[in-house]
C-alpha cells in the first residue's frame, strides 16, 4: 500500500497557512488602513504552531506578536523573530530576567512589577518599552481603571523604562450587550484624561476578534485579534461579518478494523454494547492527544466523506468507531476528527458544544502529540518537529537538546534522515570547522590588522624588543542588545572565559605577556555603530583583565537591527611567540573577512614565522 507522507504518523495537524493569511486580509479589511494588528499567538498559537504562525502573521503585516508568558516569547526569539513581542498578562518576578534578555515587551498590571523591572534594568544597563494592562470589567489582569492614571505617572518617573502601549480586555465582545459599551467608555475616558494631562502613549489597543467583528467603529491605533485569524467565529452573531476559513485539521489512520457480534462491549467499562453485528474502526488518538474524553459515545469522525460515531469511551491513546454503514473502509483510511472530508465538516465549534467547552480549548488541546504539517499553496510547507511541541526555551543552554531539535528539523524538512543528517554534519563544520566552539551571533565579519615594529621610546626600549605594535580594525553585523557595553582583553585564558560568560562584552581580546598595562598596551580607539561614534566612557583593570565600556543610555530604543559594529583596537604583541628576538619586522598588513584565510594577491611576508604570527592573530580576532 502506499502511504501518504503524512500517514506515517499517527495523527497530524494541517495547519493550512493560505486561509491564516486569507483571514489577515479579512481583518486588515475590516480594521482599516491605519490601525496595526499584533497576531495573538498565545498557547502556540491556539494550538497552530506558533513559531510558523508568527512568521506568517509577520508576513502578512502584523505589527506585534502577543503571547501568554516569558517562554512563549522566548521560544519566538530563539527562532529568530526580532518583532515586538507582548506579554498579555501580569508576568513573575521571577520572569524578568528573561524578559530583559530576550527583549520582550511585559505589560504592567502593578507599580511593584514596575519598580523591580526597573531595578533590574539599572543592573543590566538596559531600557525597556512596556504596555500597561488597565481593568474595565474583565475583572483579571491589568490596573483597576480608576488608579490607571496613578500607575502611568509612576511609570513615567523610571528612566529605563519606556511606556509604548496601554491596553484593555472586553469580557464578552463576541456578543453584543451594553457592557462592552461601559468598558469602551471608561477606556476612552481614561484616554481622554491622559490627553488633558499630557500624556501621550503612542500604542492603545482593546480589540479582539469579537470586538473586531462586532464593532467595526471602535478605533484605536492597534487591534488583538486571536480565534479570528485561526478561522473560527466567536459566536453564532458574528458570523457573516466576515468572510473566515478555518485553518486546523486534525487527521488521523485507521489502525485495525473488527467485526464484532451483537451484544459485544466496547472500551472501558462497556458503555457501549453493540446492537447488531458491527464493524468497528480503532484510531490512533485518544484523551491523551486532546480529543475530549467527554466525547465517548458522542463525538464523529469523518471517513470517506461519511460521519462514523465514537462507540464506547475514549481512552488516553485510542477509540472506536462504528464503521458498519461504510463497509469498503479499511485499514489506513484517513480519518478526520476536525475539518473537512469531501462534502462532511467537522468544525471546532460543534466539537465544542458536544465537549461542553469553547472552540478556544479545543484548537489549543487537539493534537498534543501530533507534528504540525503547514500547507501553502495546497503543497507541504513545512513539517513542525513533534519535539518543538515539547521544547522547553528555559533549556535552551543544553546543546544535546538543541542539536537535537536541529537534526530532527532537518530530517523531516528534507524528509529523507540520511540527507538531513548530511546538511546537519555540513552546515556544523562549515560554521565551526571541526573544534566545538560556541556560537557566534556575528556576520559579515571584516578585519584589517598592521603590525609595525613598536617606536623606540627611551621608557619603551626594553619593550620595543620584545613587542609588535598591533593595529586591528574590525567590522561585523550583530544584533547589540545593550546600550552600554564592554570590548574586553583578557591576559589568560581563565580571564577569557569570564568575558564569554558576560553577555555586556561585545568583543574579545587576548594578549600575552606578563607586564601589561591598559592604554599602554591595549587602546581602543573608536567604535562606531551603524556609522555613528560611540562614546568610550572608561577603560579599567578588573579581575578579568581589561574592561572598555562603550556606549549611551538609549544607543537603541525599540526594535533589535543588527548593527556594523567597528572596533578599533591598538594593542601590543610579543615577539617571543613566533619570531626570534632581535629580527627585523617589516610593516605588515593584512585584510580579510571572516573564513577566507589565504593571503590577499601580492602580499608576502619575508619572516616566515610571521605567517604563524599573523594566523594566531586572525584566530583570535572573531573572539
Ligand atoms: C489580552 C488578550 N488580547 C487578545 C486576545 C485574543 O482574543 P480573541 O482570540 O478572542 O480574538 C486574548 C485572548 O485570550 C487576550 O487574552
Amino acid at each position: 500500500m502506499i502511504l501518504k507522507n503524512e500517514q506515517k504518523y499517527r495523527s497530524w495537524v494541517e495547519v493550512d497557512l493560505d486561509n491564516f493569511s486569507g483571514n489577515l486580509q479579512e481583518i486588515r479589511r475590516l480594521i482599516g488602513d491605519g490601525v496595526d494588528f499584533m497576531q495573538t499567538v498565545k498557547a502556540d498559537a491556539y494550538g497552530h504552531g506558533a513559531i510558523e504562525i508568527s512568521h506568517a502573521a509577520l508576513r502578512s503585516g502584523a505589527r506585534m506578536l502577543g503571547v501568554a508568558n516569558a517562554d512563549e516569547g522566548i521560544q519566538l526569539r530563539v527562532s529568530g523573530i526580532e518583532a515586538p513581542i507582548v506579554i498579555l498578562g501580569p508576568s513573575t518576578l521571577s520572569e524578568i530576567p528573561d524578559i530583559i534578555k530576550y527583549h520582550l515587551t511585559p505589560s504592567v498590571s502593578d507599580a511593584g512589577f514596575a519598580l523591580a523591572l526597573e531595578e533590574q534594568l539599572v543592573r543590566a544597563f538596559r531600557t525597556l518599552s512596556v504596555h500597561v494592562e488597565v481593568d474595565t470589567g474583565m475583572g483579571r489582569g491589568g490596573t483597576m481603571h480608576s488608579e490607571a492614571v496613578d500607575l502611568i505617572q509612576h511609570i513615567k518617573t523610571l528612566p529605563h523604562i519606556t511606556l509604548e502601549g496601554l491596553f484593555s480586555h472586553f469580557a464578552s465582545s463576541e456578543m453584543m450587550t451594553p457592557y462592552n459599551d461601559q468598558q469602551w467608555q471608561l477606556f476612552s475616558g481614561l484616554l481622554a484624561e491622559l490627553h488633558r494631562m499630557g500624556i501621550n502613549i503612542p500604542i492603545r489597543h482593546m480589540d479582539n476578534s469579537g470586538a473586531i467583528l462586532n464593532y467595526p467603529t471602535l478605533k484605536l491605533e492597534m487591534a488583538r485579534p486571536g480565534i479570528m485569524t485561526y478561522g473560527i467565529y466567536p459566536s453564532e452573531e458574528t458570523k457573516g461579518k466576515a468572510a473566515l476559513a478555518p485553518v486546523m485539521s486534525f487527521k488521523t489512520t485507521i489502525v485495525l478494523i473488527k467485526e464484532f457480534p451483537k451484544g459485544y462491549g466496547i472500551g472501558y467499562n462497556r458503555t457501549y454494547i453493540t446492537k447488531d453485528k458491527t464493524r468497528v474502526a480503532t484510531i490512533p488518538v485518544g484523551y491523551g492527544d486532546g480529543y475530549p474524553f467527554i466525547l465517548s459515545n458522542q463525538g464523529e469522525a469523518l471517513i470517506r466523506g461519511r460521519r462514523a460515531p465514537v462507540i464506547g469511551r475514549v481512552s488516553m491513546d485510542m477509540c472506536t468507531l462504528d464503521v458498519t454503514h461504510i463497509p469498503d473502509c479499511k485499514v489506513g483510511d484517513e480519518v478526520v476528527l476536525l475539518g473537512r472530508q469531501q462534502d462532511e465538516y467537522i468544525s471546532a465549534n460543534e466539537i465544542a458544544a458536544k465537549a461542553k467547552t469553547i472552540s478556544y480549548e479545543v484548537l489549543c488541546a487537539l493534537g498534543k502529540r501530533a507534528p504540525r504539517i503547514f500547507l501553502q499553496k495546497g503543497k507541504t510547507d513545512a513539517m513542525e518537529p513533534r519535539l518543538r511541541r515539547i521544547f522547553v526555551p528555559g533549556e535552551e543552554k543544553s546543546i544535546a537538546r538543541i542539536d537535537n531539535i536541529i537534526r530532527h528539523y532537518l530530517q523531516t524538512r528534507t524528509r529523507n534522515e540520511e540527507l538531513g543528517d548530511a546538511i546537519y554534519y555540513e552546515m556544523f563544520e562549515t560554521l565551526f570547522g571541526k573544534e566545538d566552539r560556541q556560537l557566534e551571533l556575528r556576520s559579515s565579519f571584516r578585519y584589517d590588522i598592521t603590525i609595525a615594529q613598536l617606536p623606540e621610546v627611551a621608557e619603551h626600549r626594553r619593550r620595543a624588543d620584545a613587542y609588535f605594535q598591533l593595529r586591528t580594525h574590525v567590522e561585523y553585523k550583530k544584533t547589540i542588545r545593550s546600550d552600554i557595553f564592554m570590548i574586553g582583553c583578557a591576559s589568560d585564558s581563565l580571564q577569557l572565559a569570564a568575558l564569554i560568560e558576560d553577555e555586556h562584552c561585545e568583543y574579545r581580546w587576548i594578549l600575552g605577556g606578563d607586564d601589561l598595562v591598559i592604554e599602554r598596551d591595549f587602546t581602543v580607539e573608536k567604535m562606531r555603530i551603524d556609522g555613528r561614534d560611540i562614546p568610550i566612557i572608561e577603560a579599567k583593570k578588573t579581575e578579568r583583565g581589561y574592561e572598555v565600556w562603550c556606549g549611551s543610555e538609549k544607543l537603541y530604543w525599540y526594535d533589535p537591527q543588527p548593527h556594523p559594529d567597528q572596533p578599533e583596537l591598538a594593542s601590543t604583541y610579543p615577539h617571543h611567540k613566533h619570531v626570534p628576538p632581535d629580527t627585523p619586522i617589516p610593516e605588515v598588513k593584512r585584510s580579510g573577512i571572516k573564513h577566507h584565510r589565504l593571503p590577499a594577491p601580492g602580499l608576502r611576508f619575508d619572516a616566515p614565522n610571521l605567517q604563524l604570527l599573523i594566523e594566531e592573530i586572525e584566530q583570535q580576532l572573531q573572539m
